[in-house]
């Protein structure tokens, strides 16, 4: 395969909501524990070394939707990717235009660190690479205006020896990869808890210009019950 296993790892309600109200039950907090430890912690279930999130899950939970320090005046930065630093394990930022606001090339997650790589696409401009760089954080780009999903996958496994990969949400990344043929897998941890939310997001979201809205099926392939009335699911995509 020339791109890396991928299966999407996430934690819901018991109606499929990836946010909301419910986040402050402690059955939400039981689960969040339950959902490090199959993917990250000490003894993980996925042995995975680099986890992929969408630019809104980014600006949420870790660059709190700051400008980026741009200058504009930024002499032109070589053609291509930039290779910063490898590591063990990266959080790859699905950014397609350039907005989020870092601050360092390290990110900590728990007890995780890991490096940030931006997936761009050559809507990116410049003055937004030139910041990637001052802040020693490596970029791929992936296609002209939409994200090129083969290509950008291709690279993680080639540059930076990506050969597991966890799709980790939101719920557009996460239907738009799926929509794709991108993901082999579906792993859930679902907490006993709900909310009646109208307006927050689910595990699977369509967004118009980035996925199409083909219905598709799972084959189920363990069930799990931990602590506190919290199940782990896992399912291969039948496509
Ligand atoms: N419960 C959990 O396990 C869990 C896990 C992760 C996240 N979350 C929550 O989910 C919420 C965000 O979810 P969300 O669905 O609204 O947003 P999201 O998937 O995090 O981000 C969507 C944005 O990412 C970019 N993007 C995603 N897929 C793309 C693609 N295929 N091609 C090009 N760009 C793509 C686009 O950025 P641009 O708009 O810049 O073009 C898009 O608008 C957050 O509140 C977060 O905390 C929960």
């Amino acid at each position: 395969m020339k791109r890396p296993y991928i299966f999407c790892h996430m934690l819901t309600s018991l109606n499929g909501k990836i946010m909301g109200p419910y986040m402050d039950r402690p059955e939400t907090e039981a689960a969040s524990e339950v959902f490090y430890r199959i993917a990250f912690g000490q003894a993980p279930y996925y042995k995975h070394q680099g986890w992929l999130s969408g630019r809104v899950t980014t600006d949420d939970n870790f660059t709190f939707y700051e400008k980026p320090a741009i200058n504009e005046a930024a002499d032109p930065v070589p053609e291509g990717d930039y290779i910063a630093d490898l590591a063990d394990i990266y959080y790859v930022s699905i950014d397609p235009s350039g907005k989020l606001g870092w601050q360092s090339s390290d990110l900590v997650y728990g007890d995780t660190r890991a490096k940030v790589i931006e997936v761009l696409t050559e809507r990116a401009d410049n003055a937004y690479k030139d910041l990637l760089r001052r802040l020693g954080i490596s970029y791929i780009i992936a296609g002209e205006d939409q994200l090129d999903y083969g290509l950008a996958l291709e690279k993680l496994k080639d540059l930076f020896g990506i050969e597991t990969l966890m799709l980790g949400g939101g719920g557009i990344l996460n239907w738009s990869f799926i929509q794709a043929g991108m993901c082999d897998e579906l792993s859930l941890v679902l907490a006993p808890v709900a909310d009646g939310s109208r307006d927050t997001p689910s595990l699977f979201q369509a967004k118009e210009g980035l996925s199409a809205n083909k219905a598709i099926g799972f084959q189920l392939e363990q069930v799990e019950e931990k602590e506190a009335g919290i199940l782990w699911l896992r399912y291969k995509l039948q496509g």
